[in-house]
């Protein structure tokens, strides 16, 4: 038998798992990778976005006005983070789970867990339904775009 070959296929057959454990490693949150994309909540398919509809984001912004001023602005960061421009750095799917599932989100979410430590508020849900919070969705779509200043 050939020693140094056997442990040289030894040593490469340990840092080959090593790189796999620690490759999974920043995957063991239990998360689907879906979820781990998209946030966790009632939302658990892509969604298709149709051109920015204008009439939506109002009645969005009448939603945001009784349902979430109390803790966001635009463009302030007040209880909760300002949201003009969340819609550029989250996909859909997780600002509606966000809305739709803050308690979940923080439960299982390693960005929520994140946020629930660098605000001093504690998002709730408020009770938001799935239209409203695609209407909600649509609002800061259209602040992203400008719209809403
Ligand atoms: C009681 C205060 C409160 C209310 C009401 C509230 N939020 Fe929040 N929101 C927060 C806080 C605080 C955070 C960050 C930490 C956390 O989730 O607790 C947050 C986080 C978020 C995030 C995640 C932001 C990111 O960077 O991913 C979104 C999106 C959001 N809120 C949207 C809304 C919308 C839309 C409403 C209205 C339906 C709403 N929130 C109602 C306090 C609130």
């Amino acid at each position: 038998m050939n020693y140094p070959g056997t442990l040289r296929n030894m040593a490469l057959t340990a840092i080959g798992t090593i790189l796999i454990l620690s490759a999974c490693g920043g995957e063991s949150d239990g998360l689907s990778d879906f979820e781990r994309v998209h946030g966790v909540g009632p939302i658990t398919e892509t969604i298709e976005l149709s051109e920015l509809d204008m009439e939506k984001a109002q009645r969005g912004e009448q939603i945001f006005n009784t349902q979430c001023v109390a803790c966001h602005q635009l463009d302030a960061t007040i209880t909760g983070p300002r949201l003009r421009n969340t819609f550029n750095n989250r996909t859909p799917e997780f600002i509606l789970n966000y809305i739709l599932n803050p308690e979940g989100m923080k439960e299982k979410h390693p960005v929520a867990q994140e946020l629930a430590r660098d605000y001093r508020g504690n998002m709730v849900s408020v009770g938001t339904t799935e239209q409203e919070a695609l209407e909600l969705l649509e609002y800061m779509r259209a602040a992203s775009e400008g719209e809403f200043r």
